[in-house]
């Protein structure tokens, strides 16, 4: 069987861009992406697309009404599929058994369900979501509970590894797929399958296949091996605070060491994105499960870490402006978990936001790319009704910062270091600071304009040449 029609069920931040660019490369394949979600697959359809990634649009705009389409309609979707994608979401369990820490499969469930029950023809399942080990194993089970007489499936799992704000170039050009599949005949022939789609782009070295397991554990171990990395790198800046060192330096320095490498060494505020815990949380959650306490507590460890690692953050400001922050006004700079997205799920800046409102101070949030509504939505969830009046949203850098006695920036938005620096001085309260929780900025040139500037790091003691004082003074 060649796949001719695919369905995707989820179009979130996984499913709308994956499925999107196999309609790009594979215009002989029908792709049909469908959610539960009436309003998003509506914006899925209209010139204003639920998601923000660059590159995106254009996709989109060549596929759509082609071999591309979105839909709510999910049983004429799954009935027409040869291949079916399931990208639904697989958050931390909020009540229950596992709470705050086991993935809940229910959507996955769901889909799994819905399947069975529409399905009157053979069809791949392929768990793009990512999943605990051996859910495959769990999915086949309803399946096969609650299939019509003379239906086949065939479960592979094919985790996703694409990284928001690169989504499109991730799909175009990954790093590698992998496919991991049962080893029998009807298992292998589905590997074979699948990658033949993939083949249309991805040349077939590319393409890495496992067994089932393997394939669903390497997806958590590769989220729990990037996470660490960033844990490890922040660790050590703590220490440079202390001691003088300087982790940008101390990152070039061990990132040339070919076997370290120097990705993902850039010390900051912390990671967020509506992965990295998750997948942590879960893994290590597995390890519990599994009795295998010394595991759990070694990953739980890279989890513990960026707490501390907000927390400082959180800390360093409120110190550094005389240990009160009631009643001062703030600029958050970025809201979105890291550039070129609009996703602010476990945004470093909800931890640092709500810090500085628990202490009483009044927030100036601006984030190109994330909407008022949902800025309101994180920080009101578990906050009393009153602090909404503290937190006021503008749509541009300047009007955000005027009179702030701080600046706090907390994600790493290209346009924040092209900023005017002398316009924003001369609109600030002062002294004025700013805390770059991402050493993007050039903190030199910002203390000779006249801020008090701390970073992640790096010790920044110098008191600026103040036009009043007339000298520096070293600390
Ligand atoms: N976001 C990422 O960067 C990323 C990267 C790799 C892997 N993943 C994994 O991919 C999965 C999806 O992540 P996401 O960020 O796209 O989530 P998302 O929340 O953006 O999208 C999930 C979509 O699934 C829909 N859905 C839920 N139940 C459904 C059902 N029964 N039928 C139809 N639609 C249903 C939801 O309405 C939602 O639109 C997760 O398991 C995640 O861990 C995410």
């Amino acid at each position: 069987m060649v796949v001719k029609k695919i369905c995707g069920i989820g179009a979130g931040y996984v499913g709308g861009p994956t499925c999107s660019v196999i309609a790009l490369k594979c215009p002989d394949i029908q792709v049909t992406v469908v959610d539960v979600n009436h309003e998003k697959i509506a914006q899925w359809n209209s010139e204003k697309l639920p998601i923000y990634e660059p590159g995106l649009d254009e996709v989109v705009e060549k596929c759509r009404g082609r071999n591309l389409f979105f839909s709510t309609d999910m049983r004429s979707a799954i009935q027409e599929a040869d291949l079916i994608f399931i990208s639904v979401n697989t958050p931390t369990k909020t009540f229950g058994n596992g709470q705050g820490r086991a993935a809940d499969l229910k959507y996955v469930e769901n889909t799994a369900r819905i399947i069975a029950e529409v399905a009157t023809e053979d069809k791949i399942v392929v768990e793009k979501s990512t999943v605990p080990v051996r859910a495959a194993e769990s999915i086949l089970h309803i399946l096969r509970a609650n299939h019509k007489p003379g239906v086949s499936f065939q479960i592979l799992s094919n985790p996703e590894f694409l990284a928001e704000g690169t989504a499109i170039e991730n799909l175009i050009n990954p790093d590698r797929v992998l496919i991991g599949g049962h080893d029998s005949p009807e298992g292998r022939a589905a590997i074979e399958q699948l990658a033949q789609v993939y083949e249309h782009w991805i040349s077939r070295e590319k393409i890495f296949t496992t067994n089932t397991w393997s394939s669903e554990l390497s997806k958590l171990a590769a989220n729990a091996f990037l996470a660490q990395r960033i844990s490890s790198i922040n660790s050590l800046s703590a220490v440079c605070e202390v001691t003088g060192a300087d982790v940008s330096e101390v990152a070039s320095a061990i990132g040339l060491d070919s076997r370290i490498g120097s990705k993902f060494l850039q010390a900051s505020v912390g990671f967020g994105g509506s992965c990295f815990q998750k997948d942590l949380l879960n893994l290590v959650y597995i390890c519990e499960c599994l009795n295998l306490p010394q595991v759990a507590a070694y990953w739980q460890q890279v989890i513990d870490m960026n707490e501390y690692q907000k927390s400082r953050f959180s800390t360093k400001v409120i110190v550094s402006l005389f240990n009160t922050v009631t009643d001062k006004h703030i600029a958050i700079l970025g809201f979105a978990f890291k550039k070129n997205t609009g996703d602010t799920r476990d945004s470093p800046a909800i931890y640092v936001a709500k810090s500085l409102l628990d202490e009483g101070a009044v927030l100036h949030i601006y984030d190109p790319k994330v909407q008022e509504a949902l800025i309101m939505e994180n920080l009101m969830a578990s906050n009393n009704p009153h602090v909404k009046n503290r937190i006021h949203v503008y749509q541009d850098a300047y009007s955000a910062v005027e009179n702030t006695h701080a600046l706090v920036l907390c994600t790493e938005w290209d346009e924040f270091i092209e900023l005017d620096y002398e316009k924003i001085y001369s609109q600030m309260t002062k002294p004025a600071y700013i805390f770059d929780g991402r050493k993007i900025l050039d903190h030199t040139r910002l203390q000779n304009i006249g801020f008090i500037v701390q970073t992640i790091g790096k010790r920044l003691n110098r008191i600026p040449v103040s036009r009043t004082w007339g000298s520096s003074i070293q600390l």
